[in-house]
This record gives structure tokens, sequence and C-alpha cells, in this order.
């Protein structure tokens, strides 16, 4: 299961700010993360809150069912110690994300207390961000995709994980190919 949680302001999606944060709701963000998440077999509990309490609450409660965590946790990135420490206590990986690119805004926006904590984070690439973000663990909690493309299905086994992100080992390269990239 994939705990999805946001911070404060983050309900405001749509209407706050939208030549920075886009139109779309958040809602529409809880929607297609579920979606992704569904197509992979996966479960996602949302949660959004203004309050940093009640998302350490969230995040404790589900600290043992939860197997990757999406966070965006608005300004509480700036400013909270409490939510790295509670990521820490996590067993499971957190892909914070961000809308914006908050290395291009003000300066008091490019450090993230969070950042610390997380196994890494995507900002500036808008909702896209939070689609990629559950890619990524899904792909973490073996899931697969329902339709895979067929040139992933009819690889070998071995081939095939390897395709889908779940091998360490390097894909074998085809000799016969690289004439194409010369
Ligand atoms: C934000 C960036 C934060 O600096 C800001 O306080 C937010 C939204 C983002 O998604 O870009 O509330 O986290």
């Amino acid at each position: 299961m994939i705990l999805l949680v946001n911070g404060p302001n983050l309900n405001l999606l749509g209407e706050r700010e939208p030549e920075i944060y886009g139109r779309e709701t958040l809602f529409d963000v809880e929607r297609m993360v579920r979606q992704v998440c569904a197509e992979r077999g996966v479960e996602v509990k949302a949660f959004q809150s203004n309050s940093e309490g009640a998302l350490l609450d969230f995040i404790q409660a589900h600290r043992k069912e939860a197997e990757g965590v999406i966070l965006n946790p608005g300004a509480l990135s700036h400013t909270s110690r409490a939510l790295p420490d509670c990521l820490r206590a996590l067993k499971c990986p957190t892909v914070e994300v961000h809308l914006s690119n908050i290395h291009a805004r003000e300066s008091w926006r490019r450090e993230s207390f969070v950042s610390e904590a997380a196994r890494g984070g995507i900002f500036g690439l808008g909702v896209l961000g939070y689609k990629f973000a559950a890619e990524y663990l899904c792909r973490g909690l073996g899931g697969k995709p329902r339709v895979e493309p067929p040139s992933v299905a009819e690889a070998e086994p071995a081939k095939r994980a390897q395709l889908q992100g779940f091998s360490e080992e390097p894909l074998p390269v085809d000799p016969s190919a690289r004439g194409d990239y010369e």
C-alpha cells in the first residue's frame, strides 16, 4: 500500500496561484495516482492536512503497512524537522514531490529538510510528478503493468525482469543494434 500525503494549502490546488501550481485539483491528483497504482495492483491511502501534527499522526498510523510514501509537504518542507524524523522511522521509501521548481523560486524554498529523509524527489513537473513517483514506487513493489508493451511481453523472463526494472543486471548489448546509434 502506498501513502499519498499532501501538506498545507494543497487542498486549494486548482484555485491557488494556478500560474504556479496549475489548474488540476487535489482530487485529480488522487484519482491519477489511484489509477496508476490500481493498474499495478497497489492500494493507495490518500491524506491531506494543513496541520503538521495531523500529517505526522497519519504517517505514523500507517507505518506498518506502508510500502511507499508520496509526499508533498508544501511549505513544511522548508521548516519541519519532525516530518523528516517521522519518515526516517519508516522502513519504506519516500518520494518527495513539488509541483513547482522550488530551486527556481524564492531562495527560502530551495532548502527542503524533508529531502534528507527521502529516497528521491521530483520538482517542477506539475502534477505529473505524482504520477512518476507512483510509477517508481510501484516498480519497487514488483507490481506489473496489466498490459505489457509487446517488447517486454515477448522477452525471455530474465530480460523481461530487467526491462521492467526489477534487476540490477545490465542488459546485454546487441552488437547488431549498435550501428543505429553511431
Ligand atoms: C510546493 C512548494 C512549496 O514551497 C510551497 O510552500 C507549496 C507547494 C510545491 O508543490 O511546489 O505549498 O510544495
